[in-house]
């Protein structure tokens, strides 16, 4: 899949933003630029939210976290959010993102046994309340940690009776579900027809706000738009610094970001905030922050590459040289140093470490910020699938020797070829490893 063309009216600090990425230039790489605080961090991660997340109801929290304060202009009943042009095989298709409130829904063709005050996108999020609720005392019951409750030596409520008690809560909470359907049920269908998909709902000042998306594209309906949303969650890819502010996390999460710790003597913060970005990425797969180098995953990438060369000599009768090819561009990535494996008794790779050229060893925790963050980008992309990804990538050149920033394309496409990759950068030597047509700029204007 390739992102051609992102428009976005007004988001933040973008303001109509309309960047073409031609899918015929060679390579697909495209640095983003702009002054500090230009937008491209914000631009990259709304771009990665609403493809990586509106398919997906659990990553719909990412969402919200993400439009909190986006509202609709007083008197408007609507306001355009992001439009993207993708490209996925031959077919060209256009995702509109809208956000509207309940006037909007009121203007419908709604049926008018509904009283005409419960038409809001509110009752969205009461249904996801009810749900969230349910699910968490249907868990209460399944766990089953329940004991006599005791006042001195007398049973005030038994184990079965607090089950009992859930058990009732949870009728009552069917109960209203139940009733919230039909309404549900008929809004759904109204905006079906208006080939809206509802992708999720949010409250913004106290009012709630629904998120739509469109295909513009003929002949697309809600089914098309949410197939294209569901391919495109698996090909957007977000990679970033950890000390980035990610406006897809909660208040509290992003808070925590700026609050030092309780120790007064020290400086030590930021523990929260890696504890939220943890449990964020549990629920969204294609998102790495560089600070991660898994020695699992070189051994994993080693050991792919060893059983295809096994595989090719039994296929075939010659081994293949795919080993090879890995221990090559994993020795370029540490320049002076060359990998080496630790092998137990049964031949199996139990880790890895380096050599310097003077037979010095080196382990991972020795190796500097620099080629950790080389390495870390290098064994991520061996491990997505090899198949034309969306590839976002913020800060990219920070820690890098010049030298290294120039090298940053080709390194990219070497590793992975079938890749678009969307580079935010400050770097003039990265820019200068590409045609000065495949920079892309927000205002204002840099080169001018
Ligand atoms: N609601 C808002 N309206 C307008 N501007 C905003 C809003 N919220 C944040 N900003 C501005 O957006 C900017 C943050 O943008 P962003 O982090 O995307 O920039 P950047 O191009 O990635 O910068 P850098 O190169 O420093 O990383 C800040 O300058 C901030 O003041
Ligand atoms: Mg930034």
């Amino acid at each position: 899949m390739r992102l051609m063309r992102v428009q976005v009216p007004e988001f933040r600090v973008l303001k109509n933003v309309d960047i073409s990425f031609e899918p015929e230039y060679v390579p697909q790489v495209f640095p983003l630029g702009s002054l500090n605080g230009g937008g491209k961090s914000t631009l990259l991660q709304l771009i990665f939210v609403l493809l990586h997340c509106s398919a997906h109801q659990e990553r719909h929290q990412f969402i919200s976290n993400m439009l909190e304060h986006i509202g609709i202009p007083e008197g408007e009943i609507s306001k355009r959010l992001a439009k993207f042009e993708l490209l996925d095989g031959d077919e060209k298709i256009e995702l509109e993102f809208t956000l509207c409130n309940d006037a909007y829904l009121r203007q419908l063709d709604i049926d008018p046994i509904f009283n005409k005050d419960m038409v809001s996108f509110d009752i969205f999020i009461k249904e996801n309340e009810l749900l969230s609720e349910r699910t968490s005392l249907k868990d209460k019951l399944k766990q089953r940690f329940f004991s006599d409750i005791l006042h001195g030596n007398e049973v005030v409520l038994t184990a079965e009776e607090q089950a009992e008690s859930i058990e009732h809560d949870i009728e009552a909470i069917d109960k209203k579900i139940k009733i919230n359907q039909p309404l549900i049920s008929n809004i759904s269908e109204n905006l079906i027809l208006k080939k809206q998909c509802h992708i999720t709902t949010y409250a913004c000042n106290g009012r709630a706000i629904g998120l739509l998306c469109h295909s513009s594209g003929l002949r697309k309906l809600v089914n098309d738009v949410k197939d294209t949303l569901t391919a495109a969650s698996k090909k957007v890819f977000l990679t970033a610094p950890a000390t980035q502010v990610y406006l897809f996390l909660n208040n509290t999460a992003k808070k925590s970001l700026f609050k030092k710790l309780n120790d007064k003597k020290s400086w030590s913060w930021r523990g929260a905030y890696d504890a939220k970005l943890n449990e964020a990425k549990k629920n969204l797969p294609n998102f790495l922050t560089y600070d991660i180098f898994a020695i699992d995953a070189v051994v994993a990438l080693i050991e792919e590459a060893r059983n295809q060369d096994f595989k090719a000599l039994a296929d075939t009768g010659t081994s293949g040289n795919s080993y090879q090819i890995i221990i090559e561009e994993l020795n370029l990535l540490t320049l002076d140093k060359k990998i080496r494996l630790q092998f137990d008794e049964n031949a199996t790779i139990i880790g890895i470490n380096f050599q310097t050229n003077d037979g010095i060893d080196i382990y991972p925790e020795d190796l500097s910020h620099g080629e950790l963050k080389r390495l870390s980008i290098y064994v991520w992309l061996k491990f997505l699938s090899k198949d034309e990804n969306i590839v976002l990538m913020d800060e990219i050149e920070s820690g890098f020797h010049p030298d290294w920033q120039r090298h940053i394309v080709d390194d990219l496409v070497e590793w992975e070829a079938s890749n678009q990759y969307i580079l935010a950068t400050h770097s003039y030597e990265l820019c200068r490893g590409i045609t000065p047509a495949h920079v892309k700029e927000l205002p204002p204007n840099l080169l001018s």
